[in-house]
């Protein structure tokens, strides 16, 4: 029996080019490329650990083990995928947690199903190192669309820095690649709202292809993302905001035009992007925003911009929580003896 514990160190990511709508909804597979920023703070920690005594897989979060709810079930399907697919033996006894709170806006299932796949692959395939899992037929990519099954955005998660998710021409045939760009961006997470958002963004990924303005949106995709990966290249963060704005209200508008439209939106997160926008406007703060499917606010600025814009939000919002967090390197993988 093995008796190395496999860990995965894992960051979240936040869309600038949103996927929102899949092709085909069993696999995950998008209806158009994304292209997102890895996160350096947030992160997930999973480790795995091989014990062939257990008859099933035992998983704990946040250090309780859990045996029921939605949650275990994601992970146990997925678990169950992974060892069935290449006939891996035995089962995984799985510790996973986050470093920032559930439910606050940070996509934890992006960085949860990309630790869970390569901890759980690192485990059964003895690798201590990605060299190690790229020889046992593992590489980032192919890591990567397996996560991908897990929780779409999780594919992206995998490499650090600024990140196109390709999806190819067909479910099996997606690429993920680094854009060449070393902008040292922040995010700051703004939380408006603590706790599970109403509409998971699986079921919204349903609903979205229903509404008028999808047609519209898929028109434009491929322009929009060569805009995007020109304004990281040239570092322009005048034209990378007014995309990320845009495309943030976009995929809103999309979902709240829907034949079942629903509204992550909050009258506080309406007041605080127009509140954004003054700032600009007044020009005290060069800070732009994007939004996930939820009701938080990403703020996204460069470096020199965090601390007057701090400022300005605890003297307009006191009370308000934040995350600071920005452009990471990408996952971790170490392994230590039980
Ligand atoms: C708005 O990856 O959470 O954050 O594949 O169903 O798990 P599933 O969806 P998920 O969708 C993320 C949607 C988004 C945009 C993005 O991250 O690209």
């Amino acid at each position: 029996m093995s008796s190395e514990v496999y860990r995965a160190s894992v960051p979240s990511n936040i869309a600038f080019l949103k996927y929102w709508g899949k092709s085909d909804p069993a696999k995950k597979w998008p209806t158009n490329n994304s292209l997102s920023m890895t996160l350096d703070k947030c992160r997930t920690s999973t480790s795995c650990f091989l014990d062939f005594s257990l008859s099933d897989f035992e998983i704990f979060y946040d250090g309780k083990k859990i045996k029921e709810g939605d949650f275990f079930q994601k992970i146990r399907k997925h678990l169950c995928f992974l060892k069935s697919t290449f006939d891996f033996p035995g089962f995984l006894r799985v510790e996973t947690s986050n470093n920032f709170p559930t439910a606050s806006g940070v996509a934890s299932s992006a960085s949860g199903f990309a630790a869970l796949t390569l901890a759980s692959v690192a485990a059964w395939t003895s690798s201590s190192t990605f060299l190690e899992l790229s020889q046992e037929g593992f590489s980032i990519q192919k890591l990567s669309s397996l996560s991908r099954l897990g929780s779409g955005s999780a594919c992206r998660s995998l490499l650090g820095g600024f990140v196109l998710w390709e999806k190819g021409p067909s479910p099996d045939e997606q690429r993920v690649k680094k854009i060449s760009c070393d902008w040292p961006l922040m995010d700051i997470l703004i939380v408006l709202k603590q706790g599970e958002k109403k509409l998971s963004s699986t079921e919204a990924h349903v609903r979205v292809p229903s509404s008028p303005l999808f047609s519209l949106r898929m028109s434009q995709i491929e322009e929009k993302q060569k805009d995007f990966e020109e304004a990281l290249k040239e570092k322009n963060i005048k034209k990378l905001g007014a995309l990320l704005e845009q495309e943030a209200l976009e995929i809103h508008a999309v979902i709240m035009t829907a034949e079942k439209p629903f509204s992550y939106l909050l009258d506080e997160t309406v007041a605080f992007l127009s509140w954004m926008r003054q700032l600009r406007q007044k020009g005290l703060a060069q800070v732009y925003f994007t939004l996930d499917a939820g009701s938080n606010v990403h703020v996204i600025c460069e470096e020199r911009e965090v601390s007057n814009f701090l400022s300005f939000l605890k003297r307009d919002f006191p009370n308000l929580a934040y995350i600071k967090d920005n452009v990471g390197k990408g996952p971790l993988l170490t392994s230590s003896k039980a």
